[in-house]
């Protein structure tokens, strides 16, 4: 979480980073602040809050210099107040510090700087940086930051600029994202290449654990040993468009219209005549022969998403599949062999629990395959093979078509490693292959009908305080992933669960006015589940029903219908959470909460 930007040139430094920080800020929102060098010392400023209060505070105080540093943050440790904001400022007032991730041993580092009489004013973990810093200046920035990185346990990434060298930024990245920016004549850093965009298209990755020294000249990159790097420069395909509203009135409602495109972006290219082709994932069909289970391993939304997969990779691969949330695996002693094939799905490419459970298997010898949308993020580059998904900037911190697009790209491994292994038959997969292809039109369809009908819906029960959502099989992750998008943007408490669970607890919560959402479309479980909607009607419970046109049963027995095209049953869940997005993102706009940028939440969760 957090952002951070840095800028060596000769435009005015705070105009690139408060730029830069407006693309960041999905990251991070509880304040913002600069630092800027100007051959007078370190000049900051902070302000609580978004950053347009940032901006309010440069228009009234500002500072110039061509050099400087900007934090966008999400609090990990102090309050979100102006001095638990960054950048940070050494006791000796001349170094100045952003950082985003966790210092887990600033504790001790801090009590022995305590010791020497160092004084602190904020709480934060990235204040002790800032002392450590300081006390190892001896004229070279970074050899300071190289000796004081040994000391340092946790993730990180950090950008540091010093009064005495005031024509340099150095940085370092480890557990957190960092990329650097080539420009003629400047150069830039920031955490994710949005931020970059309206400046450069050449890109550098920074790998973990590298320091880079960015100056108006260049960028000098070492390893770790202090050995300089040729690091490969990638030119970037990202537009600024995609990082824009285009006339939306939110990033959230944007990248719900957005889901016919990126699907079509997901299958174009991996589908050929009537088969589904992965080959760019080169995976070895020996290897495959030998894959004994398969574990998927996410957070949030693509563990749901990943809970799709596991019931498509067990349907067309017959791979006994399990799915995790990483951060229960991680601490869950895992049993790991080489015969695992583990399947890491990660819109960010960052999550900090996903990426350590990846090294853990990578560690015990399993396969590893990422399902991502980041290009050159950290997940992919710890994968032996990535199916990226091509959604495109996902800004609104509620991930939404990173989820469809995930779900799409499992559809694809699942068929494409059952054909490997022989367990598709070709009728099968030609329609399961019509089926994708039918799907973008199909998603836009719903798009355009259904939105009258959801809105009405959000207006009726806007003032509830608790939602039930259902489903069963293919669709029991998707009422998981409609109950985490309502709480998520509208503070509205939802609970996702199991049809077949209703029995055994939840339905004591079904009352007059108590709301359940039932999805219900065509399928094996179907039937199951109109039973359900029964029990609850028999309760005198409201339901909203999400089932397949002319679906007569549903409409007898829903209070409210929503319609979704006819489809097979694997690919039902893709088409049946549109709905629950645009119910989510209704409701909470006429709450009038801050869809985009939820309370307590940020997009990335890049710390533990
Ligand atoms: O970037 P990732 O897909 O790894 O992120 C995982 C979760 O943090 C993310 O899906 C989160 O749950 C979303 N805010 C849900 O909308």
């Amino acid at each position: 979480m957090c952002g951070i930007v840095g800028y060596v040139g000769s435009r005015e430094a705070t105009e690139v980073l408060i730029e830069g920080l407006k693309r960041l800020e999905y990251r991070g929102y509880d304040s913002a602040g600069v630092a800027v060098l100007n051959g007078s010392g370190v000049q900051v400023r902070k302000a609580v809050g978004r950053l347009s209060e940032l901006e309010k505070t440069l228009s009234s105080n500002g500072v110039h210099g061509g050099v400087g540093i900007g934090h966008t943050r999400w609090a990990t440790h102090g309050v979100p107040n102006e001095v638990n904001s960054h950048p940070h400022v050494s006791f000796d007032g001349k170094l100045s510090i952003i950082h985003n991730g966790i210092i887990e041993n600033y504790r001790e580092l801090k009590n022995e700087l305590l010791e020497q009489g160092v004084a602190f004013k904020s709480d934060t973990d990235t204040e002790v940086v800032a002392h450590l810093l300081a006390k190892a200046y001896d004229g070279d920035l970074l050899k300071a930051v190289q000796n004081v990185l040994k000391r340092l346990r946790g993730a990180y990434a950090i950008a540091v600029c010093h009064a005495d060298q005031p024509d340099r930024i150095v940085a370092t990245r480890m557990g957190s994202p960092l990329v650097i920016g080539l420009g003629e004549g400047e150069n830039f850093l920031a955490s994710d290449v949005p931020a970059l965009l309206k400046y450069t298209r050449k890109i550098i990755y920074l790998e973990e654990g590298w320091l880079a020294e960015l100056t108006t000249c260049g960028v000098r990159i070492f390893d770790a040993d202090m050995k300089p790097v040729e690091a490969a420069v990638s030119e970037t395909s990202l537009t600024l468009d995609a990082a824009e509203k285009e006339g939306y009135e939110h990033f959230m409602l944007k990248e719900i219209h957005e889901q016919p495109r990126a699907l079509a972006e997901t299958i174009r290219g991996r589908i050929e005549g009537e088969r589904v082709d992965i080959g760019e994932l080169q995976l070895d069909p020996e290897m495959l022969r030998g894959v004994n289970r398969i574990a998927v391993l996410a957070c949030g939304t693509s563990l749901y998403s990943g809970m799709v997969g596991k019931y498509l990779l067990e349907r067309f691969t017959r791979i006994p599949t399990e799915t995790w949330s990483a951060s229960e695996f991680r601490y869950a002693d895992p049993v790991i062999d080489p015969g695992m094939l583990v399947i890491a799905v990660s819109q960010s490419g960052e999550t900090a629990d996903t990426l350590e459970a990846l090294r853990i298997v990578k560690a015990g010898g399993a396969r590893t395959i990422a399902v991502c949308n980041v290009m050159g993020s950290s997940i992919p580059r710890h994968c032996d093979a990535t199916l990226y998904t091509r959604a495109g900037p996902e800004i609104g911190v509620a991930s939404t078509k990173a989820y469809t697009t995930q779900l799409a790209g499992f559809v694809l491994l699942a068929a494409g490693i059952g054909r490997t292994l022989g367990r598709v038959d070709s009728a099968e997969e030609a329609k399961l292959v019509q089926g994708l292809r039918d799907l973008p039109g199909q998603v836009k369809s719903l798009l355009d009908e259904d939105i009258v009908a959801v809105k009405r819906c959000a207006k009726r029960y806007k003032d509830v305080f608790n939602f039930m959502y259902i489903g069963r099989h293919f669709n029991y992750p998707t009422a998981l992933e409609g109950a985490l998008k309502l709480k998520e943007i509208s503070y509205i408490h939802a609970e996702g669960y199991a049809g077949g669970e209703m029995k055994h607890g939840p339905l004591a919560l079904v009352e007059g006015t108590f709301p359940t959402i039932a999805i219900a479309p065509e399928g094996k479980t179907r039937e199951k589940l109109i039973s359900n909607v029964q029990e609850i009607k028999a309760r005198k419970g409201v339901v909203v029903m999400v089932s397949t046109h002319g679906d007569e049963e549903a409409r007898e027995l829903a209070d409210y219908l929503i319609e979704i095209p006819a489809c097979q049953e694997e690919l039902s869940p893709i088409l049946a959470v549109v709905p629950l997005q645009l119910l989510a993102y209704y409701t909470a706009t006429q709450l009038g909460r801050d869809v985009d940028k939820p309370r307590n939440l940020a997009k990335s969760v890049t710390v533990e």
